[in-house]
């Protein structure tokens, strides 16, 4: 279906920041998140926030902003440069290293941090980014939520956008029996991708829940949002919902629902986590087939 073009779409402004609330403390992956950030946990040999700014960045996006709480210097820390082991791993002839280790700091992209002072939601969360993220359109990227396909899920995002000129979310169905986990769409047009979102709640009863199109980690939001949010009450969980900001943002503009193509990995649960590990460890070029082979040789003996 084609794109429905909206009012300025001819020149929307440019995405350069991504906002990644990591304030999270990750209990669900206690012990490892005691004094490791959640999002430090590697799916193969990188960690899962590194696999989110690379997306970012090649979607666009040169500032990085961090909203984070105590307990996340590490994140901080893996987006420096490391002079040290550097020059370490110069002297020792090792460039494959060295290159996997600059790699993680991209050039031309700036990271910022910014404290989530209390744990109060997702909405209160990416308010706190305001300050930095300024007048400007940008994207909101959740960690926890791993796509992995041939073109980073925010590109396809902002080539929506740039054609709509709109806040984008990305989506994908789920089992009715889930929708409570979400945050759920209702869409004008459900043959079309993208489309325009009707209604949004943050996690419905099943027997409530307007359709089983979910919210994913994935959002483009217009500055709009934020005087949104600053007047968002608590909803769902006792938390400052970005759903709730976004619900009232419907009506004020249009808001599109894209779904996209690749695999979404919830890595916030163990399962889903683990089955990042093993499919990811799978596409692997160097390690890829061997590990096939272990896996498969270990369901031989079961
Ligand atoms: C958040 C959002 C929810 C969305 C989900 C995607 O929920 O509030 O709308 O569907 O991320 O992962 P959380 O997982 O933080 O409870």
């Amino acid at each position: 279906m084609p794109i429905l073009l909206s009012q300025g779409a001819s020149n929307v402004k440019k995405i350069t920041t991504a906002v990644f609330p990591v304030a999270g403390r990750g209990t669900r992956f206690l012990p490892a998140t005691k004094a490791v950030p959640k999002e430090m946990l590697p799916i193969v040999d990188k960690p899962l926030v590194q696999y989110a700014v690379e997306e970012a960045v090649a979607a666009g996006a040169t500032k990085i902003v961090f909203v984070t709480g105590r307990y996340k210097r590490a994140i901080e820390d893996h987006f420096d440069n490391d002079f040290e082991l550097e020059r370490e791993l110069e002297q020792q002839g090792k460039d494959d290293l060295l290159e996997l280790l600059r790699e993680t700091v991209p050039p031309g992209v700036s990271f910022v941090s910014v404290r989530q002072p209390a744990p109060l939601g997702l909405g209160h969360a990416v308010l706190c980014a305001e300050g930095v993220v300024g007048d400007e359109p940008f994207f909101v990227h959740l960690p926890d939520d791993l796509i992995h396909g041939d073109v980073a899920c925010l590109e396809q995002m902002r080539q929506v956008y740039e054609t709509t000129g709109s806040s984008v979310i990305a989506t994908e169905p789920v089992p009715r029996e889930h929708t409570k986990r979400y945050g759920i769409v209702a869409l004008d047009d459900v043959t079309s991708n993208p489309a325009r979102i009707t209604q949004i709640v943050e996690k419905p009863k099943p027997e409530e829940a307007p359709s089983t199109q979910a919210v994913v980690g994935r959002y483009i939001l217009t500055p709009a949002i934020f005087d949104l949010l600053r007047t968002t009450g608590r909803g769902a969980g006792g938390e400052i919902q970005l759903t709730d900001a976004i619900a009232d943002l419907l009506g004020k503009e249009s808001v599109y629902s894209y779904s996209f193509k690749g695999t979404r990995y919830d890595c916030g649960n163990k399962l889903g986590f683990l089955r990042a590990t093993v499919e990811i460890g799978m596409a692997q070029p160097d390690i890829g087939e061997d590990f096939r082979e272990m896996l498969v040789g270990i369901l031989d003996k079961k």
